[in-house]
């Protein structure tokens, strides 16, 4: 899907063409990778005629979560997300109707030198909009990376910085030359932390199982949505606990959750094949989240609290 971006995007307030949304290369965005991000979809509801846009106000919390523990300057960090709020709103209209979205809002430092001081930092903020690929539902091949999720002491895992996603770069590699779809990255302790994008669930004798955040993983809204599915609409005990590696090979079932890989099986690890891909549990959670995705309304009993902070879009066409 990123490969054909569309002809408009959202930058600093307005809708402009794709290509005219440009920092210099020696910015501090080009040059450090000062940017923090967010990763949603817009999900076209076809009865209602509008896009959902799941969780908006979660992800544009935790934006602001990540722009406080890089220290970006808070009142014009502030000013931003309120920017966009209304830019995701603005862009998914402009994108059109019919189709599901992904959407990319982004904060960033264009200019000062590890810059915090309000006075010397210039932010800027786009949202980049990208017709979504239906998610395939093949179970995935992962490896468990050489490589280790950086811990809370160097860059925390809580922080949504594209600089640390360079930590990914090589597990992914790695997993690409194994001919592996994903790499599973340890912590530093060499417990499960997440990948680069999902994080990691197991299913042991009728208990799912997931590391807790302290194990290095991002904060996933789609984990926090899966962990109430299961507890409330599947009716199944989750237990957030350290899980040693050899746990991933004995396993019942294993799925990985975020926003872009929704919910997938994961088929094999370090080419051993899982009991069941998808299991009853994965295949369960999966069409609750969907389901949650595609029908909730406005926190209405259809979406229970699941999709408490949709916010709805309504097409123009
Ligand atoms: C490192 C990492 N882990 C997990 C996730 C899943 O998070 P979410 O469910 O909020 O999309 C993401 C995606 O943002 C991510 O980048």
């Amino acid at each position: 899907m990123f490969d054909t971006p569309p002809s408009v995007m959202w930058w600093n307030g307005r809708l402009v063409p794709w290509a005219a949304a440009t920092v210099h290369v020696t910015s501090e965005v080009a040059t450090r990778g000062t940017n923090v991000f967010e990763g949603l979809r817009a999900y076209w509801q076809p009865g209602e005629r509008r896009h959902a846009v799941v969780h908006l106000d979660a992800h544009l919390e935790r934006l602001a979560q990540s722009a406080r523990l890089i220290r970006l300057p808070e009142a014009a960090t502030a000013e931003h997300i309120a920017l966009l709020r209304t830019g995701v709103g603005e862009l998914v209209r402009a994108i059109g109707a019919a189709q599901d979205l992904y959407l990319r809002p982004t904060l960033y430092i264009e200019q000062g030198r590890y810059g915090w001081r309000p006075e010397k930092v210039k932010l800027g903020s786009y949202i980049a909009g990208y017709p979504a690929d239906p998610t395939p539902t093949r179970p995935m091949d992962c490896i468990v990376s050489s490589w280790r999720r950086t811990p809370d002491t160097a860059v925390s895992p809580l922080i949504k910085v594209g600089a640390a996603y360079q930590a990914f770069r090589l597990p992914r590699i790695e997993a690409e030359v194994q001919g592996a779809d994903e790499a599973i990255l340890l912590n530093t302790r060499d417990t499960v932390a997440e990948t680069g994008g999902a994080a990691v669930f197991l299913v042991r004798s009728g208990t799912v199982v997931t590391p807790p955040l302290a194990d290095g993983v991002l904060d996933s809204i789609t984990r926090r949505t899966v962990i109430g599915l299961l507890r409330t609409s599947i009716g199944l005990p989750v237990i957030e606990r350290s899980i040693p590696r050899s746990e991933l090979y004995i396993a019942d079932e294993a799925f990985l959750c975020g926003t872009l890989d929704e919910v997938r099986a994961i088929g094999t690890i370090d080419g051993l094949s899982m009991a069941a891909a998808p299991g009853p549990v994965t295949a369960a959670v999966r069409d609750a989240y969907l389901a949650a995705c595609r029908e909730g309304k406005d926190g209405g009993p259809a979406s229970l609290h699941l999709i408490d902070t949709l916010e709805a879009h309504r097409a123009t066409a």
